[in-house]
C-alpha cells in the first residue's frame, strides 16, 4: 500500500467543485433503465447509452470520477478507444463497481448480503494494472419490521472492510458505500438510528482492519423519511440531520464523502446537497455520487435514439453542473 498515492487519488476525486458520477448499474439495474424507454438491453445499446454519457460536453468541469460497470471498463467506444481509456484523456478517473451485487442473506429473511470477496485481490491487481484508479462496493440495509439485524450491519460492515483493505494492498481507493434503503414508510428518525448503527459499525470494522481513512471515500445515504411516509421530513431537516449523523459518526480524517441519490428526485438530491453545503461547516468534502439524479432525465429524452443525443447531453450537462453548484453550497 502506497498511503501517497491513496491520498493523492482521493484528494482528486474529492476536487472542487466536482462530484463522482455513477454509470455503473449492473446487468439486471441497465435491463431495467433501458426497458423504461422501450430499448433492446444489447451489448451495442449499453455501449451507444454510456458513450453518449461520457461525450457529454465539458464533463470533466463537473465530474472528477466515473464509476463504471465492468462491461463498460473493458467496453469500446464506437471508435475504438477503451471507455477508460476516453476518461483518463478527458480528465475524469476511471473506477469500477468490484461487487457481485447483494443477494440473500441465508437466515436472515428481507435481509441481503453483498458478495464478491472471492478472488478479489487477483481482480483488483488486474484493474489497477488496467487503469483504474478506484473502486466501488454498495452494501444495501433495509429498514423493516425487526430489521436490520445486528448480523446484516455488522457482516456487510465487515465485508465492506475487507473490500477497502483489499483495494488499498492495490492503491486503488476504495469507495465504502453502505445504502440504507428508502424504500418503506419508515420516520426519518429510523432512518437516523439505523444509518447512525450502520456507519459506527462501517468505521469500527475499518479501523480493525488498519483501512486508512485517508485514502477512503465514503458513500452514504442521506438521512430521510421512507418515501412511503405519509408525513416526510423537509428538505432542511434530512439537510441538518444528515450532517448531524455524519458528524458523529465519520472520522474528520476521511477523505472525503459523496452521497448516493438512492431514490430521491433529482429537485430534492441537489437541494439537500446545497442546504449541507451552504449551512454547515464541514470537516470533509461534502459532494455528489449520484446514477439517477444526473442520468434519469437524459436516458428519458434520448430513447435510443441518435437525433436525439445532443439534446439529452445537454440535459445530462444541465444536470451535473447544477450538482456541482450544489457540492459548494452555490445553487
Ligand atoms: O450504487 C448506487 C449508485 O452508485 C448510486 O445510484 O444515485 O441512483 O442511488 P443512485
Amino acid at each position: 500500500m502506497d498511503k501517497n498515492i491513496l491520498q493523492e487519488t482521493a484528494k482528486k476525486m474529492m476536487t472542487l467543485p466536482k462530484g463522482i458520477l455513477a454509470m455503473d448499474e449492473s446487468s439486471p439495474t441497465i435491463a431495467k433503465r433501458l426497458a423504461s424507454i422501450n430499448v433492446e438491453n444489447n451489448e451495442i445499446n449499453r455501449r451507444r447509452y454510456r458513450e453518449l454519457i461520457v461525450t457529454s460536453p465539458d464533463l470533466s468541469k463537473y465530474i472528477s470520477g466515473a464509476i463504471l460497470f465492468e462491461e463498460t471498463f473493458d467496453q469500446k467506444m464506437e471508435d475504438g478507444t477503451l471507455f477508460r481509456d476516453y476518461l483518463n484523456s478527458i480528465g475524469i478517473l476511471p473506477g469500477i463497481k468490484v461487487d457481485k451485487g447483494a443477494k440473500d442473506f441465508s437466515c436472515h429473511p428481507n435481509e441481503k448480503i453483498t458478495e464478491g470477496l472471492d478472488g478479489l485481490r487477483d481482480r483488483l491487481a488486474k484493474y489497477y494494472e488496467d487503469g483504474a484508479k478506484f473502486c466501488k462496493w454498495r452494501a444495501v440495509i433495509t429498514i423493516g419490521k425487526d430489521i436490520p439485524s445486528e448480523g446484516c450491519i455488522e457482516s456487510n460492515m465487515n465485508s465492506l472492510a475487507r473490500y477497502a483493505s483489499l483495494c488499498q494492498e492495490n492503491n486503488l481507493v476504495p469507495i465504502v458505500e453502505p445504502e440504507v434503503l428508502i424504500n418503506g414508510p419508515h420516520s426519518i428518525e429510523d432512518c437516523d438510528k439505523v444509518t447512525r448503527s450502520t456507519l459506527h459499525s462501517l468505521f469500527r470494522n475499518l479501523e480493525m482492519l488498519n483501512v486508512y481513512l485517508p485514502g477512503t471515500v465514503l458513500k452514504p445515504s442521506m438521512v430521510i423519511s421512507g418515501e412511503d411516509n405519509s408525513s416526510r421530513a423537509d428538505k432542511d431537516k434530512v439537510a441538518n440531520m444528515t450532517i448531524d449523523c455524519l458528524k458523529d459518526c465519520v472520522p474528520n480524517d476521511t477523505s472525503g464523502i459523496a452521497f448516493l441519490s438512492g431514490g430521491q428526485t433529482d429537485c430534492e438530491a441537489e437541494e439537500h446537497l446545497n442546504i449541507m453545503n451552504k449551512n454547515h461547516s464541514l470537516p470533509w468534502r461534502v459532494t455528489f455520487s449520484y446514477a439517477r439524479a444526473i442520468q434519469a432525465a437524459a436516458l428519458a429524452t434520448w430513447l435510443g435514439k441518435d437525433e436525439n443525443l445532443i439534446t439529452s447531453q445537454s440535459i445530462l450537462i444541465e444536470r451535473a453542473s447544477r450538482c456541482s453548484r450544489a457540492s459548494v453550497g452555490e445553487l
